[in-house]
């Protein structure tokens, strides 16, 4: 018998697979592969036990339309590569080449569906029209598979609610991923320390607030820590800030220090006068944190703040790292991601890399992805579980 995840003999029958194959695209060229990769030893399993694979997917943000910019189509081609095997694509999600795709499909074979997210019900906020869009996807099949743990937070139709109109499993990549977070949150082995970055604070609040209860130590990079700079009162030039959120970092502040948390901020910073863009050749110079000069913006932590994070990692055992610490696409503003980046890779215990762009990061700058102890898939979805918060998308195949 072919049984996968329990879900009994799977030969022969139709099974719906939630991957997150939301990958960086330019144009129609996928810059980081990595999620599509990390989707497929479930979809492989499956077709070798001989059910008839059907992918569904989003890729981006359209507001339940078609933009063809979105369209999934090389994801698919990319998909059939990385399997080996050809992979049939319906340009449709549940309308008629979705339900001749499936048809035509033979034991062991793999199709995916078009964008998820061109169809309104997706991600209605109404139950009732998620419920009539999941109902159409879980009528082309005979059995649900949730494996994409990128996708886990959200309430919707082919995360959440189809679970609740088939027989359901944990696909193998979102069950590796909740075993990482566990070891993250229940008991980590200590020192825990924790490495944010990333553009917004508010993206991060939630995530911020547990961890001051949680981890040993907190370094900080990227665009937020512009505002944790100016809630100590320093100047940031033209850096990112966000200024409504002022208060709270201060009282982050203040709990880290009444908690015996470290909060390690850089002490010099990569700026330039401009945000790096088109042919404009970049003009990188390194200033002291507290000098950041008026007409200037933030893009990287600099080289000591680099060596200091690198120092505070070194005698860690467990570390999890959110948001790359600069602009890092651009090579002048790389330095501080890579030497982050290049710390987790020494360090003696769990390293997890979570989050699309500092997974992308990692890859992009040429690190052996075998060097971490976890590269996640999911960026919002691993930030969420470590805010203690309840995944719906996990929820709903516990009931
Ligand atoms: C991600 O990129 O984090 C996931 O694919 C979820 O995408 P979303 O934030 O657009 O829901």
């Amino acid at each position: 018998m072919s049984d996968y995840a329990g879900l009994g003999d799977v030969a022969g029958k139709r099974v719906l697979v939630r991957s997150d194959l939301n990958v960086p695209l330019d144009g129609t060229e996928i810059t980081d592969d990595g999620r599509i990769r990390a989707s497929v030893p479930t979809i492989r399993a499956l077709a070798d036990a001989g059910a008839r694979v059907v992918v569904v997917a989003h890729l981006g943000r359209p507001k339940g339309a078609v933009e063809e910019r979105y369209s999934l189509s090389p994801v698919a081609e990319r998909l059939g590569e990385l399997l080996g095997q050809e992979v049939a694509f319906a340009t449709d999600t549940v309308g008629e080449a979705a339900r001749a795709t499936v048809a035509g499909l033979a034991d062991g074979d793999v199709a995916v569906l078009e964008n998820v997210r061109f169809n309104p019900g997706e991600t209605s906020k109404l139950d009732e029209e998620r419920a009539a869009f999941a109902a159409d996807l879980a009528g082309l099949v005979d059995a649900f598979v949730s494996d994409g743990f990128g996708v886990v937070h959200r309430k919707q139709a082919s995360v959440y609610d189809v679970a609740q109109l088939l027989p359901h499993a944990m696909g193998g990549l979102v069950s590796a991923e909740l075993d990482v977070m566990r070891r993250l949150t229940e008991s980590p082995e200590r020192p825990y320390v924790v490495v944010l970055g990333g553009s917004k604070v508010s993206d991060k609040l939630g995530v911020i607030d547990n961890l001051l209860g949680k981890a040993d130590k907190l370094l900080i990079g990227g665009g937020m820590v512009f505002t944790f700079l100016r809630a100590q009162g320093l100047e940031v030039g033209k850096s990112l800030l966000e200024e409504d959120q002022l208060d709270t970092v201060r009282g982050y502040l203040d709990r880290a220090r009444e908690t015996g948390v470290e909060i390690v901020l850089p002490v010099d910073v990569v700026v330039d006068t401009e945000f790096p863009s088109g042919d404009r050749e970049p003009h990188p110079t390194v200033v002291p944190a507290d000098q950041i000069p008026a007409d200037s913006l933030g893009l990287d932590i600099g080289p000591a703040s680099g060596e200091a994070f690198a120092a505070a990692l070194s005698g860690a055992h467990t570390v999890f790292w959110n948001g790359p610490m600069g602009v890092f696409e651009v090579a002048a503003f790389a330095e501080g991601t890579r030497a982050v980046a290049q710390a987790l890779t020494e360090v003696d215990g769990l390293s997890v890399v979570g989050g699309g762009d500092s997974a992308a990061a990692v890859r992009a700058l040429g690190f052996d992805e075998a060097a971490f102890g976890h590269i996640s898939t999911g960026g919002g979805a691993s930030l969420e579980y470590l805010e203690g918060k309840e995944l719906p998308g996990i929820k709903v195949l516990e009931d």
